[in-house]
């Protein structure tokens, strides 16, 4: 399986400082980048257009949004729909990062929600779930997880295409912090959520991704990348300039 190497750029970049972001990826890995690799560009939905022509004609270099709502169009003032994602060109989209959960409010259920209509209505989507700090501490990351598996895919469909559904583990308290997970920490809660999806899934759910996020750094992303069912990462901070996600897409 392919690995994903996603880059979220949250609230940042103009179209234009997107479109050159993505441009000098594409000059600086395009080439050299493993078969084994495919590379996801998240920008805010106003850089997407320009975004995705800068990786067109890249066939591993994708486009994703980061959030929807889970209609196919009507009265959702300040919401977007899958349809509307697609027509720019994206092929993937996040749903339940930590920042929509904890900042705005998405309840696991709403999670649920989208996560089934995104992939019923075409595009593939990467579930994001992670533990707070106060939940690792009492030692509930696993029933964290559990709930938020359990929850944020109720909805879908058990014959999907596995290529289409990824898992991202991201620790709250890793995102943005500068705080990464340790390779134990990591390996733990990818064996869970392997586990999980396997118990969703049947086989299927050995050929989902998993990726990790929080914090992954050029001079981290080597020795995540091979740990055990780290199918991929998804990378704020770090993705923000070329030369630094450049380093991240080619770590080996
Ligand atoms: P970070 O963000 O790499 O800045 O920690 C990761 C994410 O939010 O996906």
């Amino acid at each position: 399986m392919k690995k994903l190497m996603a880059a979220n750029w949250k609230m940042h970049k103009t179209t234009e400082e997107a479109f050159d972001t993505a441009e000098e990826l594409v000059a600086l890995c395009g080439a050299a980048l493993p078969e084994d690799r495919e590379v996801l560009v998240i920008p805010p939905f106003t850089a997407l257009r320009r975004t995705g022509q800068a990786l067109a004609g890249n066939p591993r270099f994708l486009l994703g949004g980061q959030n929807f709502y889970p209609e196919e169009q009507g009265a959702f003032t300040g919401e977007i729909s899958p349809a509307m994602l697609l027509d720019v060109g994206c092929a993937f989209v996040l749903a339940g990062h930590s920042e929509r959960r904890h900042v705005l409010g998405e309840t696991d259920e709403m999670v649920g929600r989208k996560v089934a209509f995104g992939l019923e209505r075409g595009l593939s989507v990467i579930l994001c779930v992670g533990e707070r700090i106060d939940e690792r501490r009492a030692g509930q990351v696993e029933q964290v997880l559990r709930t938020q598996l359990d929850k944020g895919l109720a909805g879908v469909d058990r014959g999907v295409d596995p290529e289409r559904l990824v898992v991202a583990y991201e620790p709250v308290w890793a995102i943005g912090t500068g705080e990464v997970a340790g390779p134990q920490e990591i390996v733990q809660a990818h064996a869970f959520v392997r586990q999980e999806l396997v118990r969703a899934f049947g086989e299927a759910g050995r050929e989902m991704r998993i990726q990790y996020g929080g914090s992954v750094k050029p001079d981290n992303a080597a020795e995540i990348i091979h740990l055990d069912n780290v199918d991929g990462v998804l990378v704020g901070g770090a993705s923000l300039r070329a030369d630094s996600f450049s380093r991240i897409v080619l770590a080996d």
